[in-house]
């Protein structure tokens, strides 16, 4: 079986990370739409059709089942998208609130995101439909800070702060990570707020396929795509996963206007 993932950028390399860890023999095909990042800024019709030319583009590998690892294209895409598509489309929402749920002690769950996914209410409106009570943030500097590789000291504490203390002050005891960069200030929130439960998108997903007994029986293909060529990328794709190439190929291959 193969797999396809696709994100706005690098954020979808720590899911991307997290299934190669957990599903060695899995092939893996992963697009990074670094040409269009961010989607997270972007309008709903807009960020639908990008998503709808990735998993296209990734279909055309024959891939058994979609990974739509970018919280802003979950929110807005994953209906379309699992009507587009004859295969099973895995969104990252559904499994970080179930991953919340069976944190939370006191039923209080912050969410963070892009503008985009904080405006769609996916988190707010599955978590709330489970007897939640949500208190939603959009974070807007975190992706530029961890593009940049600001994932930890004064600057980036500053800004968790500026962005964080509200939620926390509201009595959260349960925070999910509702964008793939986020993950990369994980250690930065835990020092600062080491009582919280930290709900990450690529954990949970792995967690959501090993339930559903996904089977994965290929032979550890590993391919990761670019639109355009990008150093954060780049610099990220070595941290996170070393030396696989990458292949940049033209944005005309995905574009349907
Ligand atoms: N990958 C996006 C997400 O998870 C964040 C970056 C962007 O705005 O495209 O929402």
């Amino acid at each position: 079986m193969s797999i396809g993932i696709f994100d706005s950028g690098i954020g979808g390399l720590t899911v991307f990370k997290e299934i190669t860890k957990e599903f060695p023999d899995a092939d893996i095909y992963y697009l990074g739409d670094t040409a269009r990042v961010p989607y997270g800024n972007k309008s709903k019709e807009t960020v639908i059709r990008y998503s709808v030319e990735a998993a296209n583009y990734l279909k055309s590998f024959g891939i058994d089942a979609l990974i739509v690892a970018c919280n802003t294209a979950s929110s807005y895409a994953i209906d379309r998208l699992r009507n587009a598509l004859d295969i099973p489309v895995i969104g990252v929402v559904e499994p970080g609130v179930e991953v919340a749920i069976r944190f939370t002690k006191n039923g209080k769950v912050g969410v963070i995101g892009t503008s985009a996914t904080i405006k769609s209410g996916s988190y707010k409106k599955l978590l709330e439909k489970n007897d939640m009570k949500v208190y939603q943030k959009p974070c807007p500097l975190f992706v530029p800070l961890v593009e940049e590789g600001i994932v930890e000291g004064q600057i980036a504490e500053l800004v968790v702060k500026e962005y964080l203390d509200g939620l926390v002050d509201e009595g959260i005891d349960t925070l999910i990570l509702g964008c793939t960069h986020y993950p990369l200030l994980k250690k930065t929130i835990k020092k600062l707020y080491p009582q919280l439960m930290i709900v990450d998108s690529s954990q949970a997903i792995a967690e959501f396929l090993h339930r559903e007994k996904i089977q994965f029986n290929g032979t550890g293909i590993r391919k990761i795509y670019i639109t355009d060529e990008s150093e954060s990328f780049e610099r990220f794709k070595t941290v996170l996963i070393g030396d696989i190439p990458l292949e940049k190929i033209d944005l005309s291959k995905l574009c349907t206007l």
